[in-house]
């Protein structure tokens, strides 16, 4: 092997490892997720308004409490970090209207089985994710509501209890 060769050979090396860092994930599923985006959430760059909460098989959020700047959109993702189905371990992220009582929406939401554990045309919501499943990710956007101070929860039955939190809008 000739000096060019070698050196054509560690080029390619170096490149394909650089790629690989970046390369999106094809999910079995179909979910995809930027790998690159989990290394560079903490840095200061961010926005204040770019919220990553994650979700796991021991029925946790990450973060129980949501700080977002008023009158930008938030751009929310939920990822399911656990490896359980939905069916077991689903999670969703549900922001509710100031003055809905949590305990009250969840009973209700328990019982819509058929549609995502979203009570049908609730006016209670002001956003929500879809119910995921182990691996499973989504991303939203929406306005942020008016200053003040909001509730979260996760609506699968039986979760309220601890996947619950608070978002607030300064
Ligand atoms: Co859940």
């Amino acid at each position: 092997m000739n000096s060019i060769c070698r050196f054509m050979m560690i080029l390619s090396l170096v490149f394909a490892t650089g790629c690989g860092e970046t390369k999106k994930e094809e999910k079995k599923d179909g979910f995809q997720y930027e790998q690159a985006a989990e290394k560079t959430e903490t840095t200061s760059e961010k926005s204040q308004n770019e919220v990553i909460i994650t979700g796991n098989d021991m029925m946790q959020y990450s973060t129980k409490e949501i700080r977002v700047k008023a009158g930008e959109p938030v751009t929310l993702t939920l990822k399911h970090i656990g490896k359980l189905d939905v069916k077991v371990m689903g999670h969703n992220w549900v922001l509710l209207k100031q003055g809905v009582d949590l305990v009250g929406f969840a009973s209700k939401a328990s019982a819509a089985v058929n549609n995502d554990y979203i009570p049908e045309g609730t006016e209670d919501v002001i956003v929500h994710t879809k119910m995921l499943g182990g691996g499973q990710s989504e991303t939203i956007t929406f306005d942020a509501p008016a200053p003040g101070t909001y509730q979260f929860l996760c609506s699968f039955p039986g979760h309220f209890a601890q996947m619950q939190g608070t978002f607030i809008v300064e």
